[in-house]
């Protein structure tokens, strides 16, 4: 591994309260979530992916989208994120104070109809007007880009047809990307293959990744994306996460596992991890089951223990 590649800083992009959630069976009060809201932000997080501007009955985990926003606390330096599938999506956003919006659609035809109801065209179509929409309200704009390392319908996804689709966003003026692996299909070398065709295509946008671990390839993935020169992740406390629209889907790339990861590496996000692992375990709490996250369990790499005791025989 070449190390002289490796940024010294990363910054890490919080989705455990919109990806993690939108596939959780129990509900989540606004209040639990505003909890966990607060704990994440207490973490030095500078970007947190809060919820979801979706149907209300597709996702219902997420149907206090406007709730939860107005009740978020303001200036606390958090950039609010959330995801948005059409227009509708849009007006409801751009009411709520938000900093950004994630233009979500997916490479595959059979992934988006299943998810959004609509052909991948037809999301592209609906694109130029809720991005100006945005822009107009004076958000941020981000394009995530669904299924980019491959479909759980369709399988391989074509590179050329990811290039195709970031063209229609960069032609538009949105020259912040976000290549998905919906449902981990990903490996390291389709990771490095892809991303090094995007740079060669489009060396000045701003490109993030959002890797899900359904396979326990997600870490291996991240290192392929940081060795790619990637320096912006998504993850999920805990290890939450999954498309609720895609067979056997599983959580994001966890991100007190990352971060640990990271900072063992020397490369710096400005984030707490102890308070991540407190979040971690607040996320636990809330939800009532065990979260995937190993770093939790496991405590940081730096967090040493005392020598046991032996008793001498004799
Ligand atoms: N928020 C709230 N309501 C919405 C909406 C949105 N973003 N988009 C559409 N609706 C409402 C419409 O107003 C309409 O209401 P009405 O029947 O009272 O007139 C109704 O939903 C149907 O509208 P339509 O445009 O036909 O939407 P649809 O039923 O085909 O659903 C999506 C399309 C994209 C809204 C839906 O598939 C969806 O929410 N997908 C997101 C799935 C997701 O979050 N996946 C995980 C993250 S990648
Ligand atoms: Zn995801």
């Amino acid at each position: 591994m070449d190390c002289k590649v490796l940024p010294s800083q990363v910054t890490v992009i919080e989705v455990g309260l919109r990806d993690g959630l939108q596939i959780i069976d129990q509900k989540v009060t606004t209040e639990d979530k505003l909890r966990l809201l607060m704990s994440l932000i207490e973490t030095g997080l500078s970007d947190l992916e809060v919820t979801s501007f979706v149907h209300p009955k597709g996702v219902p985990q997420l149907s206090d989208a406007e709730e939860l926003l107005l009740a978020a606390p303001r200036d606390t330096g958090v950039n609010y994120w959330a995801l948005v599938p059409n227009e509708k999506g849009v007006e409801r956003a751009v009411k709520c104070q938000l900093n950004g919006i994630s233009v979500a659609l997916s490479v595959s035809e059979s992934h988006n109809l299943a998810n959004m109801r609509m052909s991948t065209e037809e999301s592209i179509a609906r694109i130029p007007r809720m991005v100006s929409l945005a822009w107009e309200a004076g958000l941020n704009v981000r394009a995530g880009i669904g299924t980019s390392f491959g479909c759980p319908f369709e399988g391989n996804v074509p590179p050329d047809r990811v290039i195709e689709i970031i063209s229609r966003f960069v032609d538009l003026g949105v020259d912040n990307i976000l290549l998905a692996d919906t449902t981990g299909m990903a490996d390291p070398i389709k990771v490095t293959k892809l991303l090094q065709k995007v740079r060669f295509a489009f060396p000045e946008i701003t490109l993030a990744v959002h890797f899900h671990n359904t396979r326990g390839a997600g870490m291996a993935n991240v290192l392929a994306a940081l060795l790619s020169g990637i320096t912006i992740f998504d993850s999920s406390i805990g290890g939450l996460g999954g498309c609720p629209f895609a067979p056997n889907a599983a959580g994001n790339v966890c991100t007190e596992d990352m971060v640990n990861m990271f900072h063992q590496m020397g490369i710096n996000t400005g984030i707490n991890i102890d308070k991540l692992i407190t979040s971690a375990h607040l996320a636990q709490e809330i939800l009532g089951f065990e979260l995937p996250g190993q770093v939790m369990k496991a405590g940081p790499t730096d967090q040493l223990h005392p020598l046991p005791h032996r008793e001498v025989p004799g």
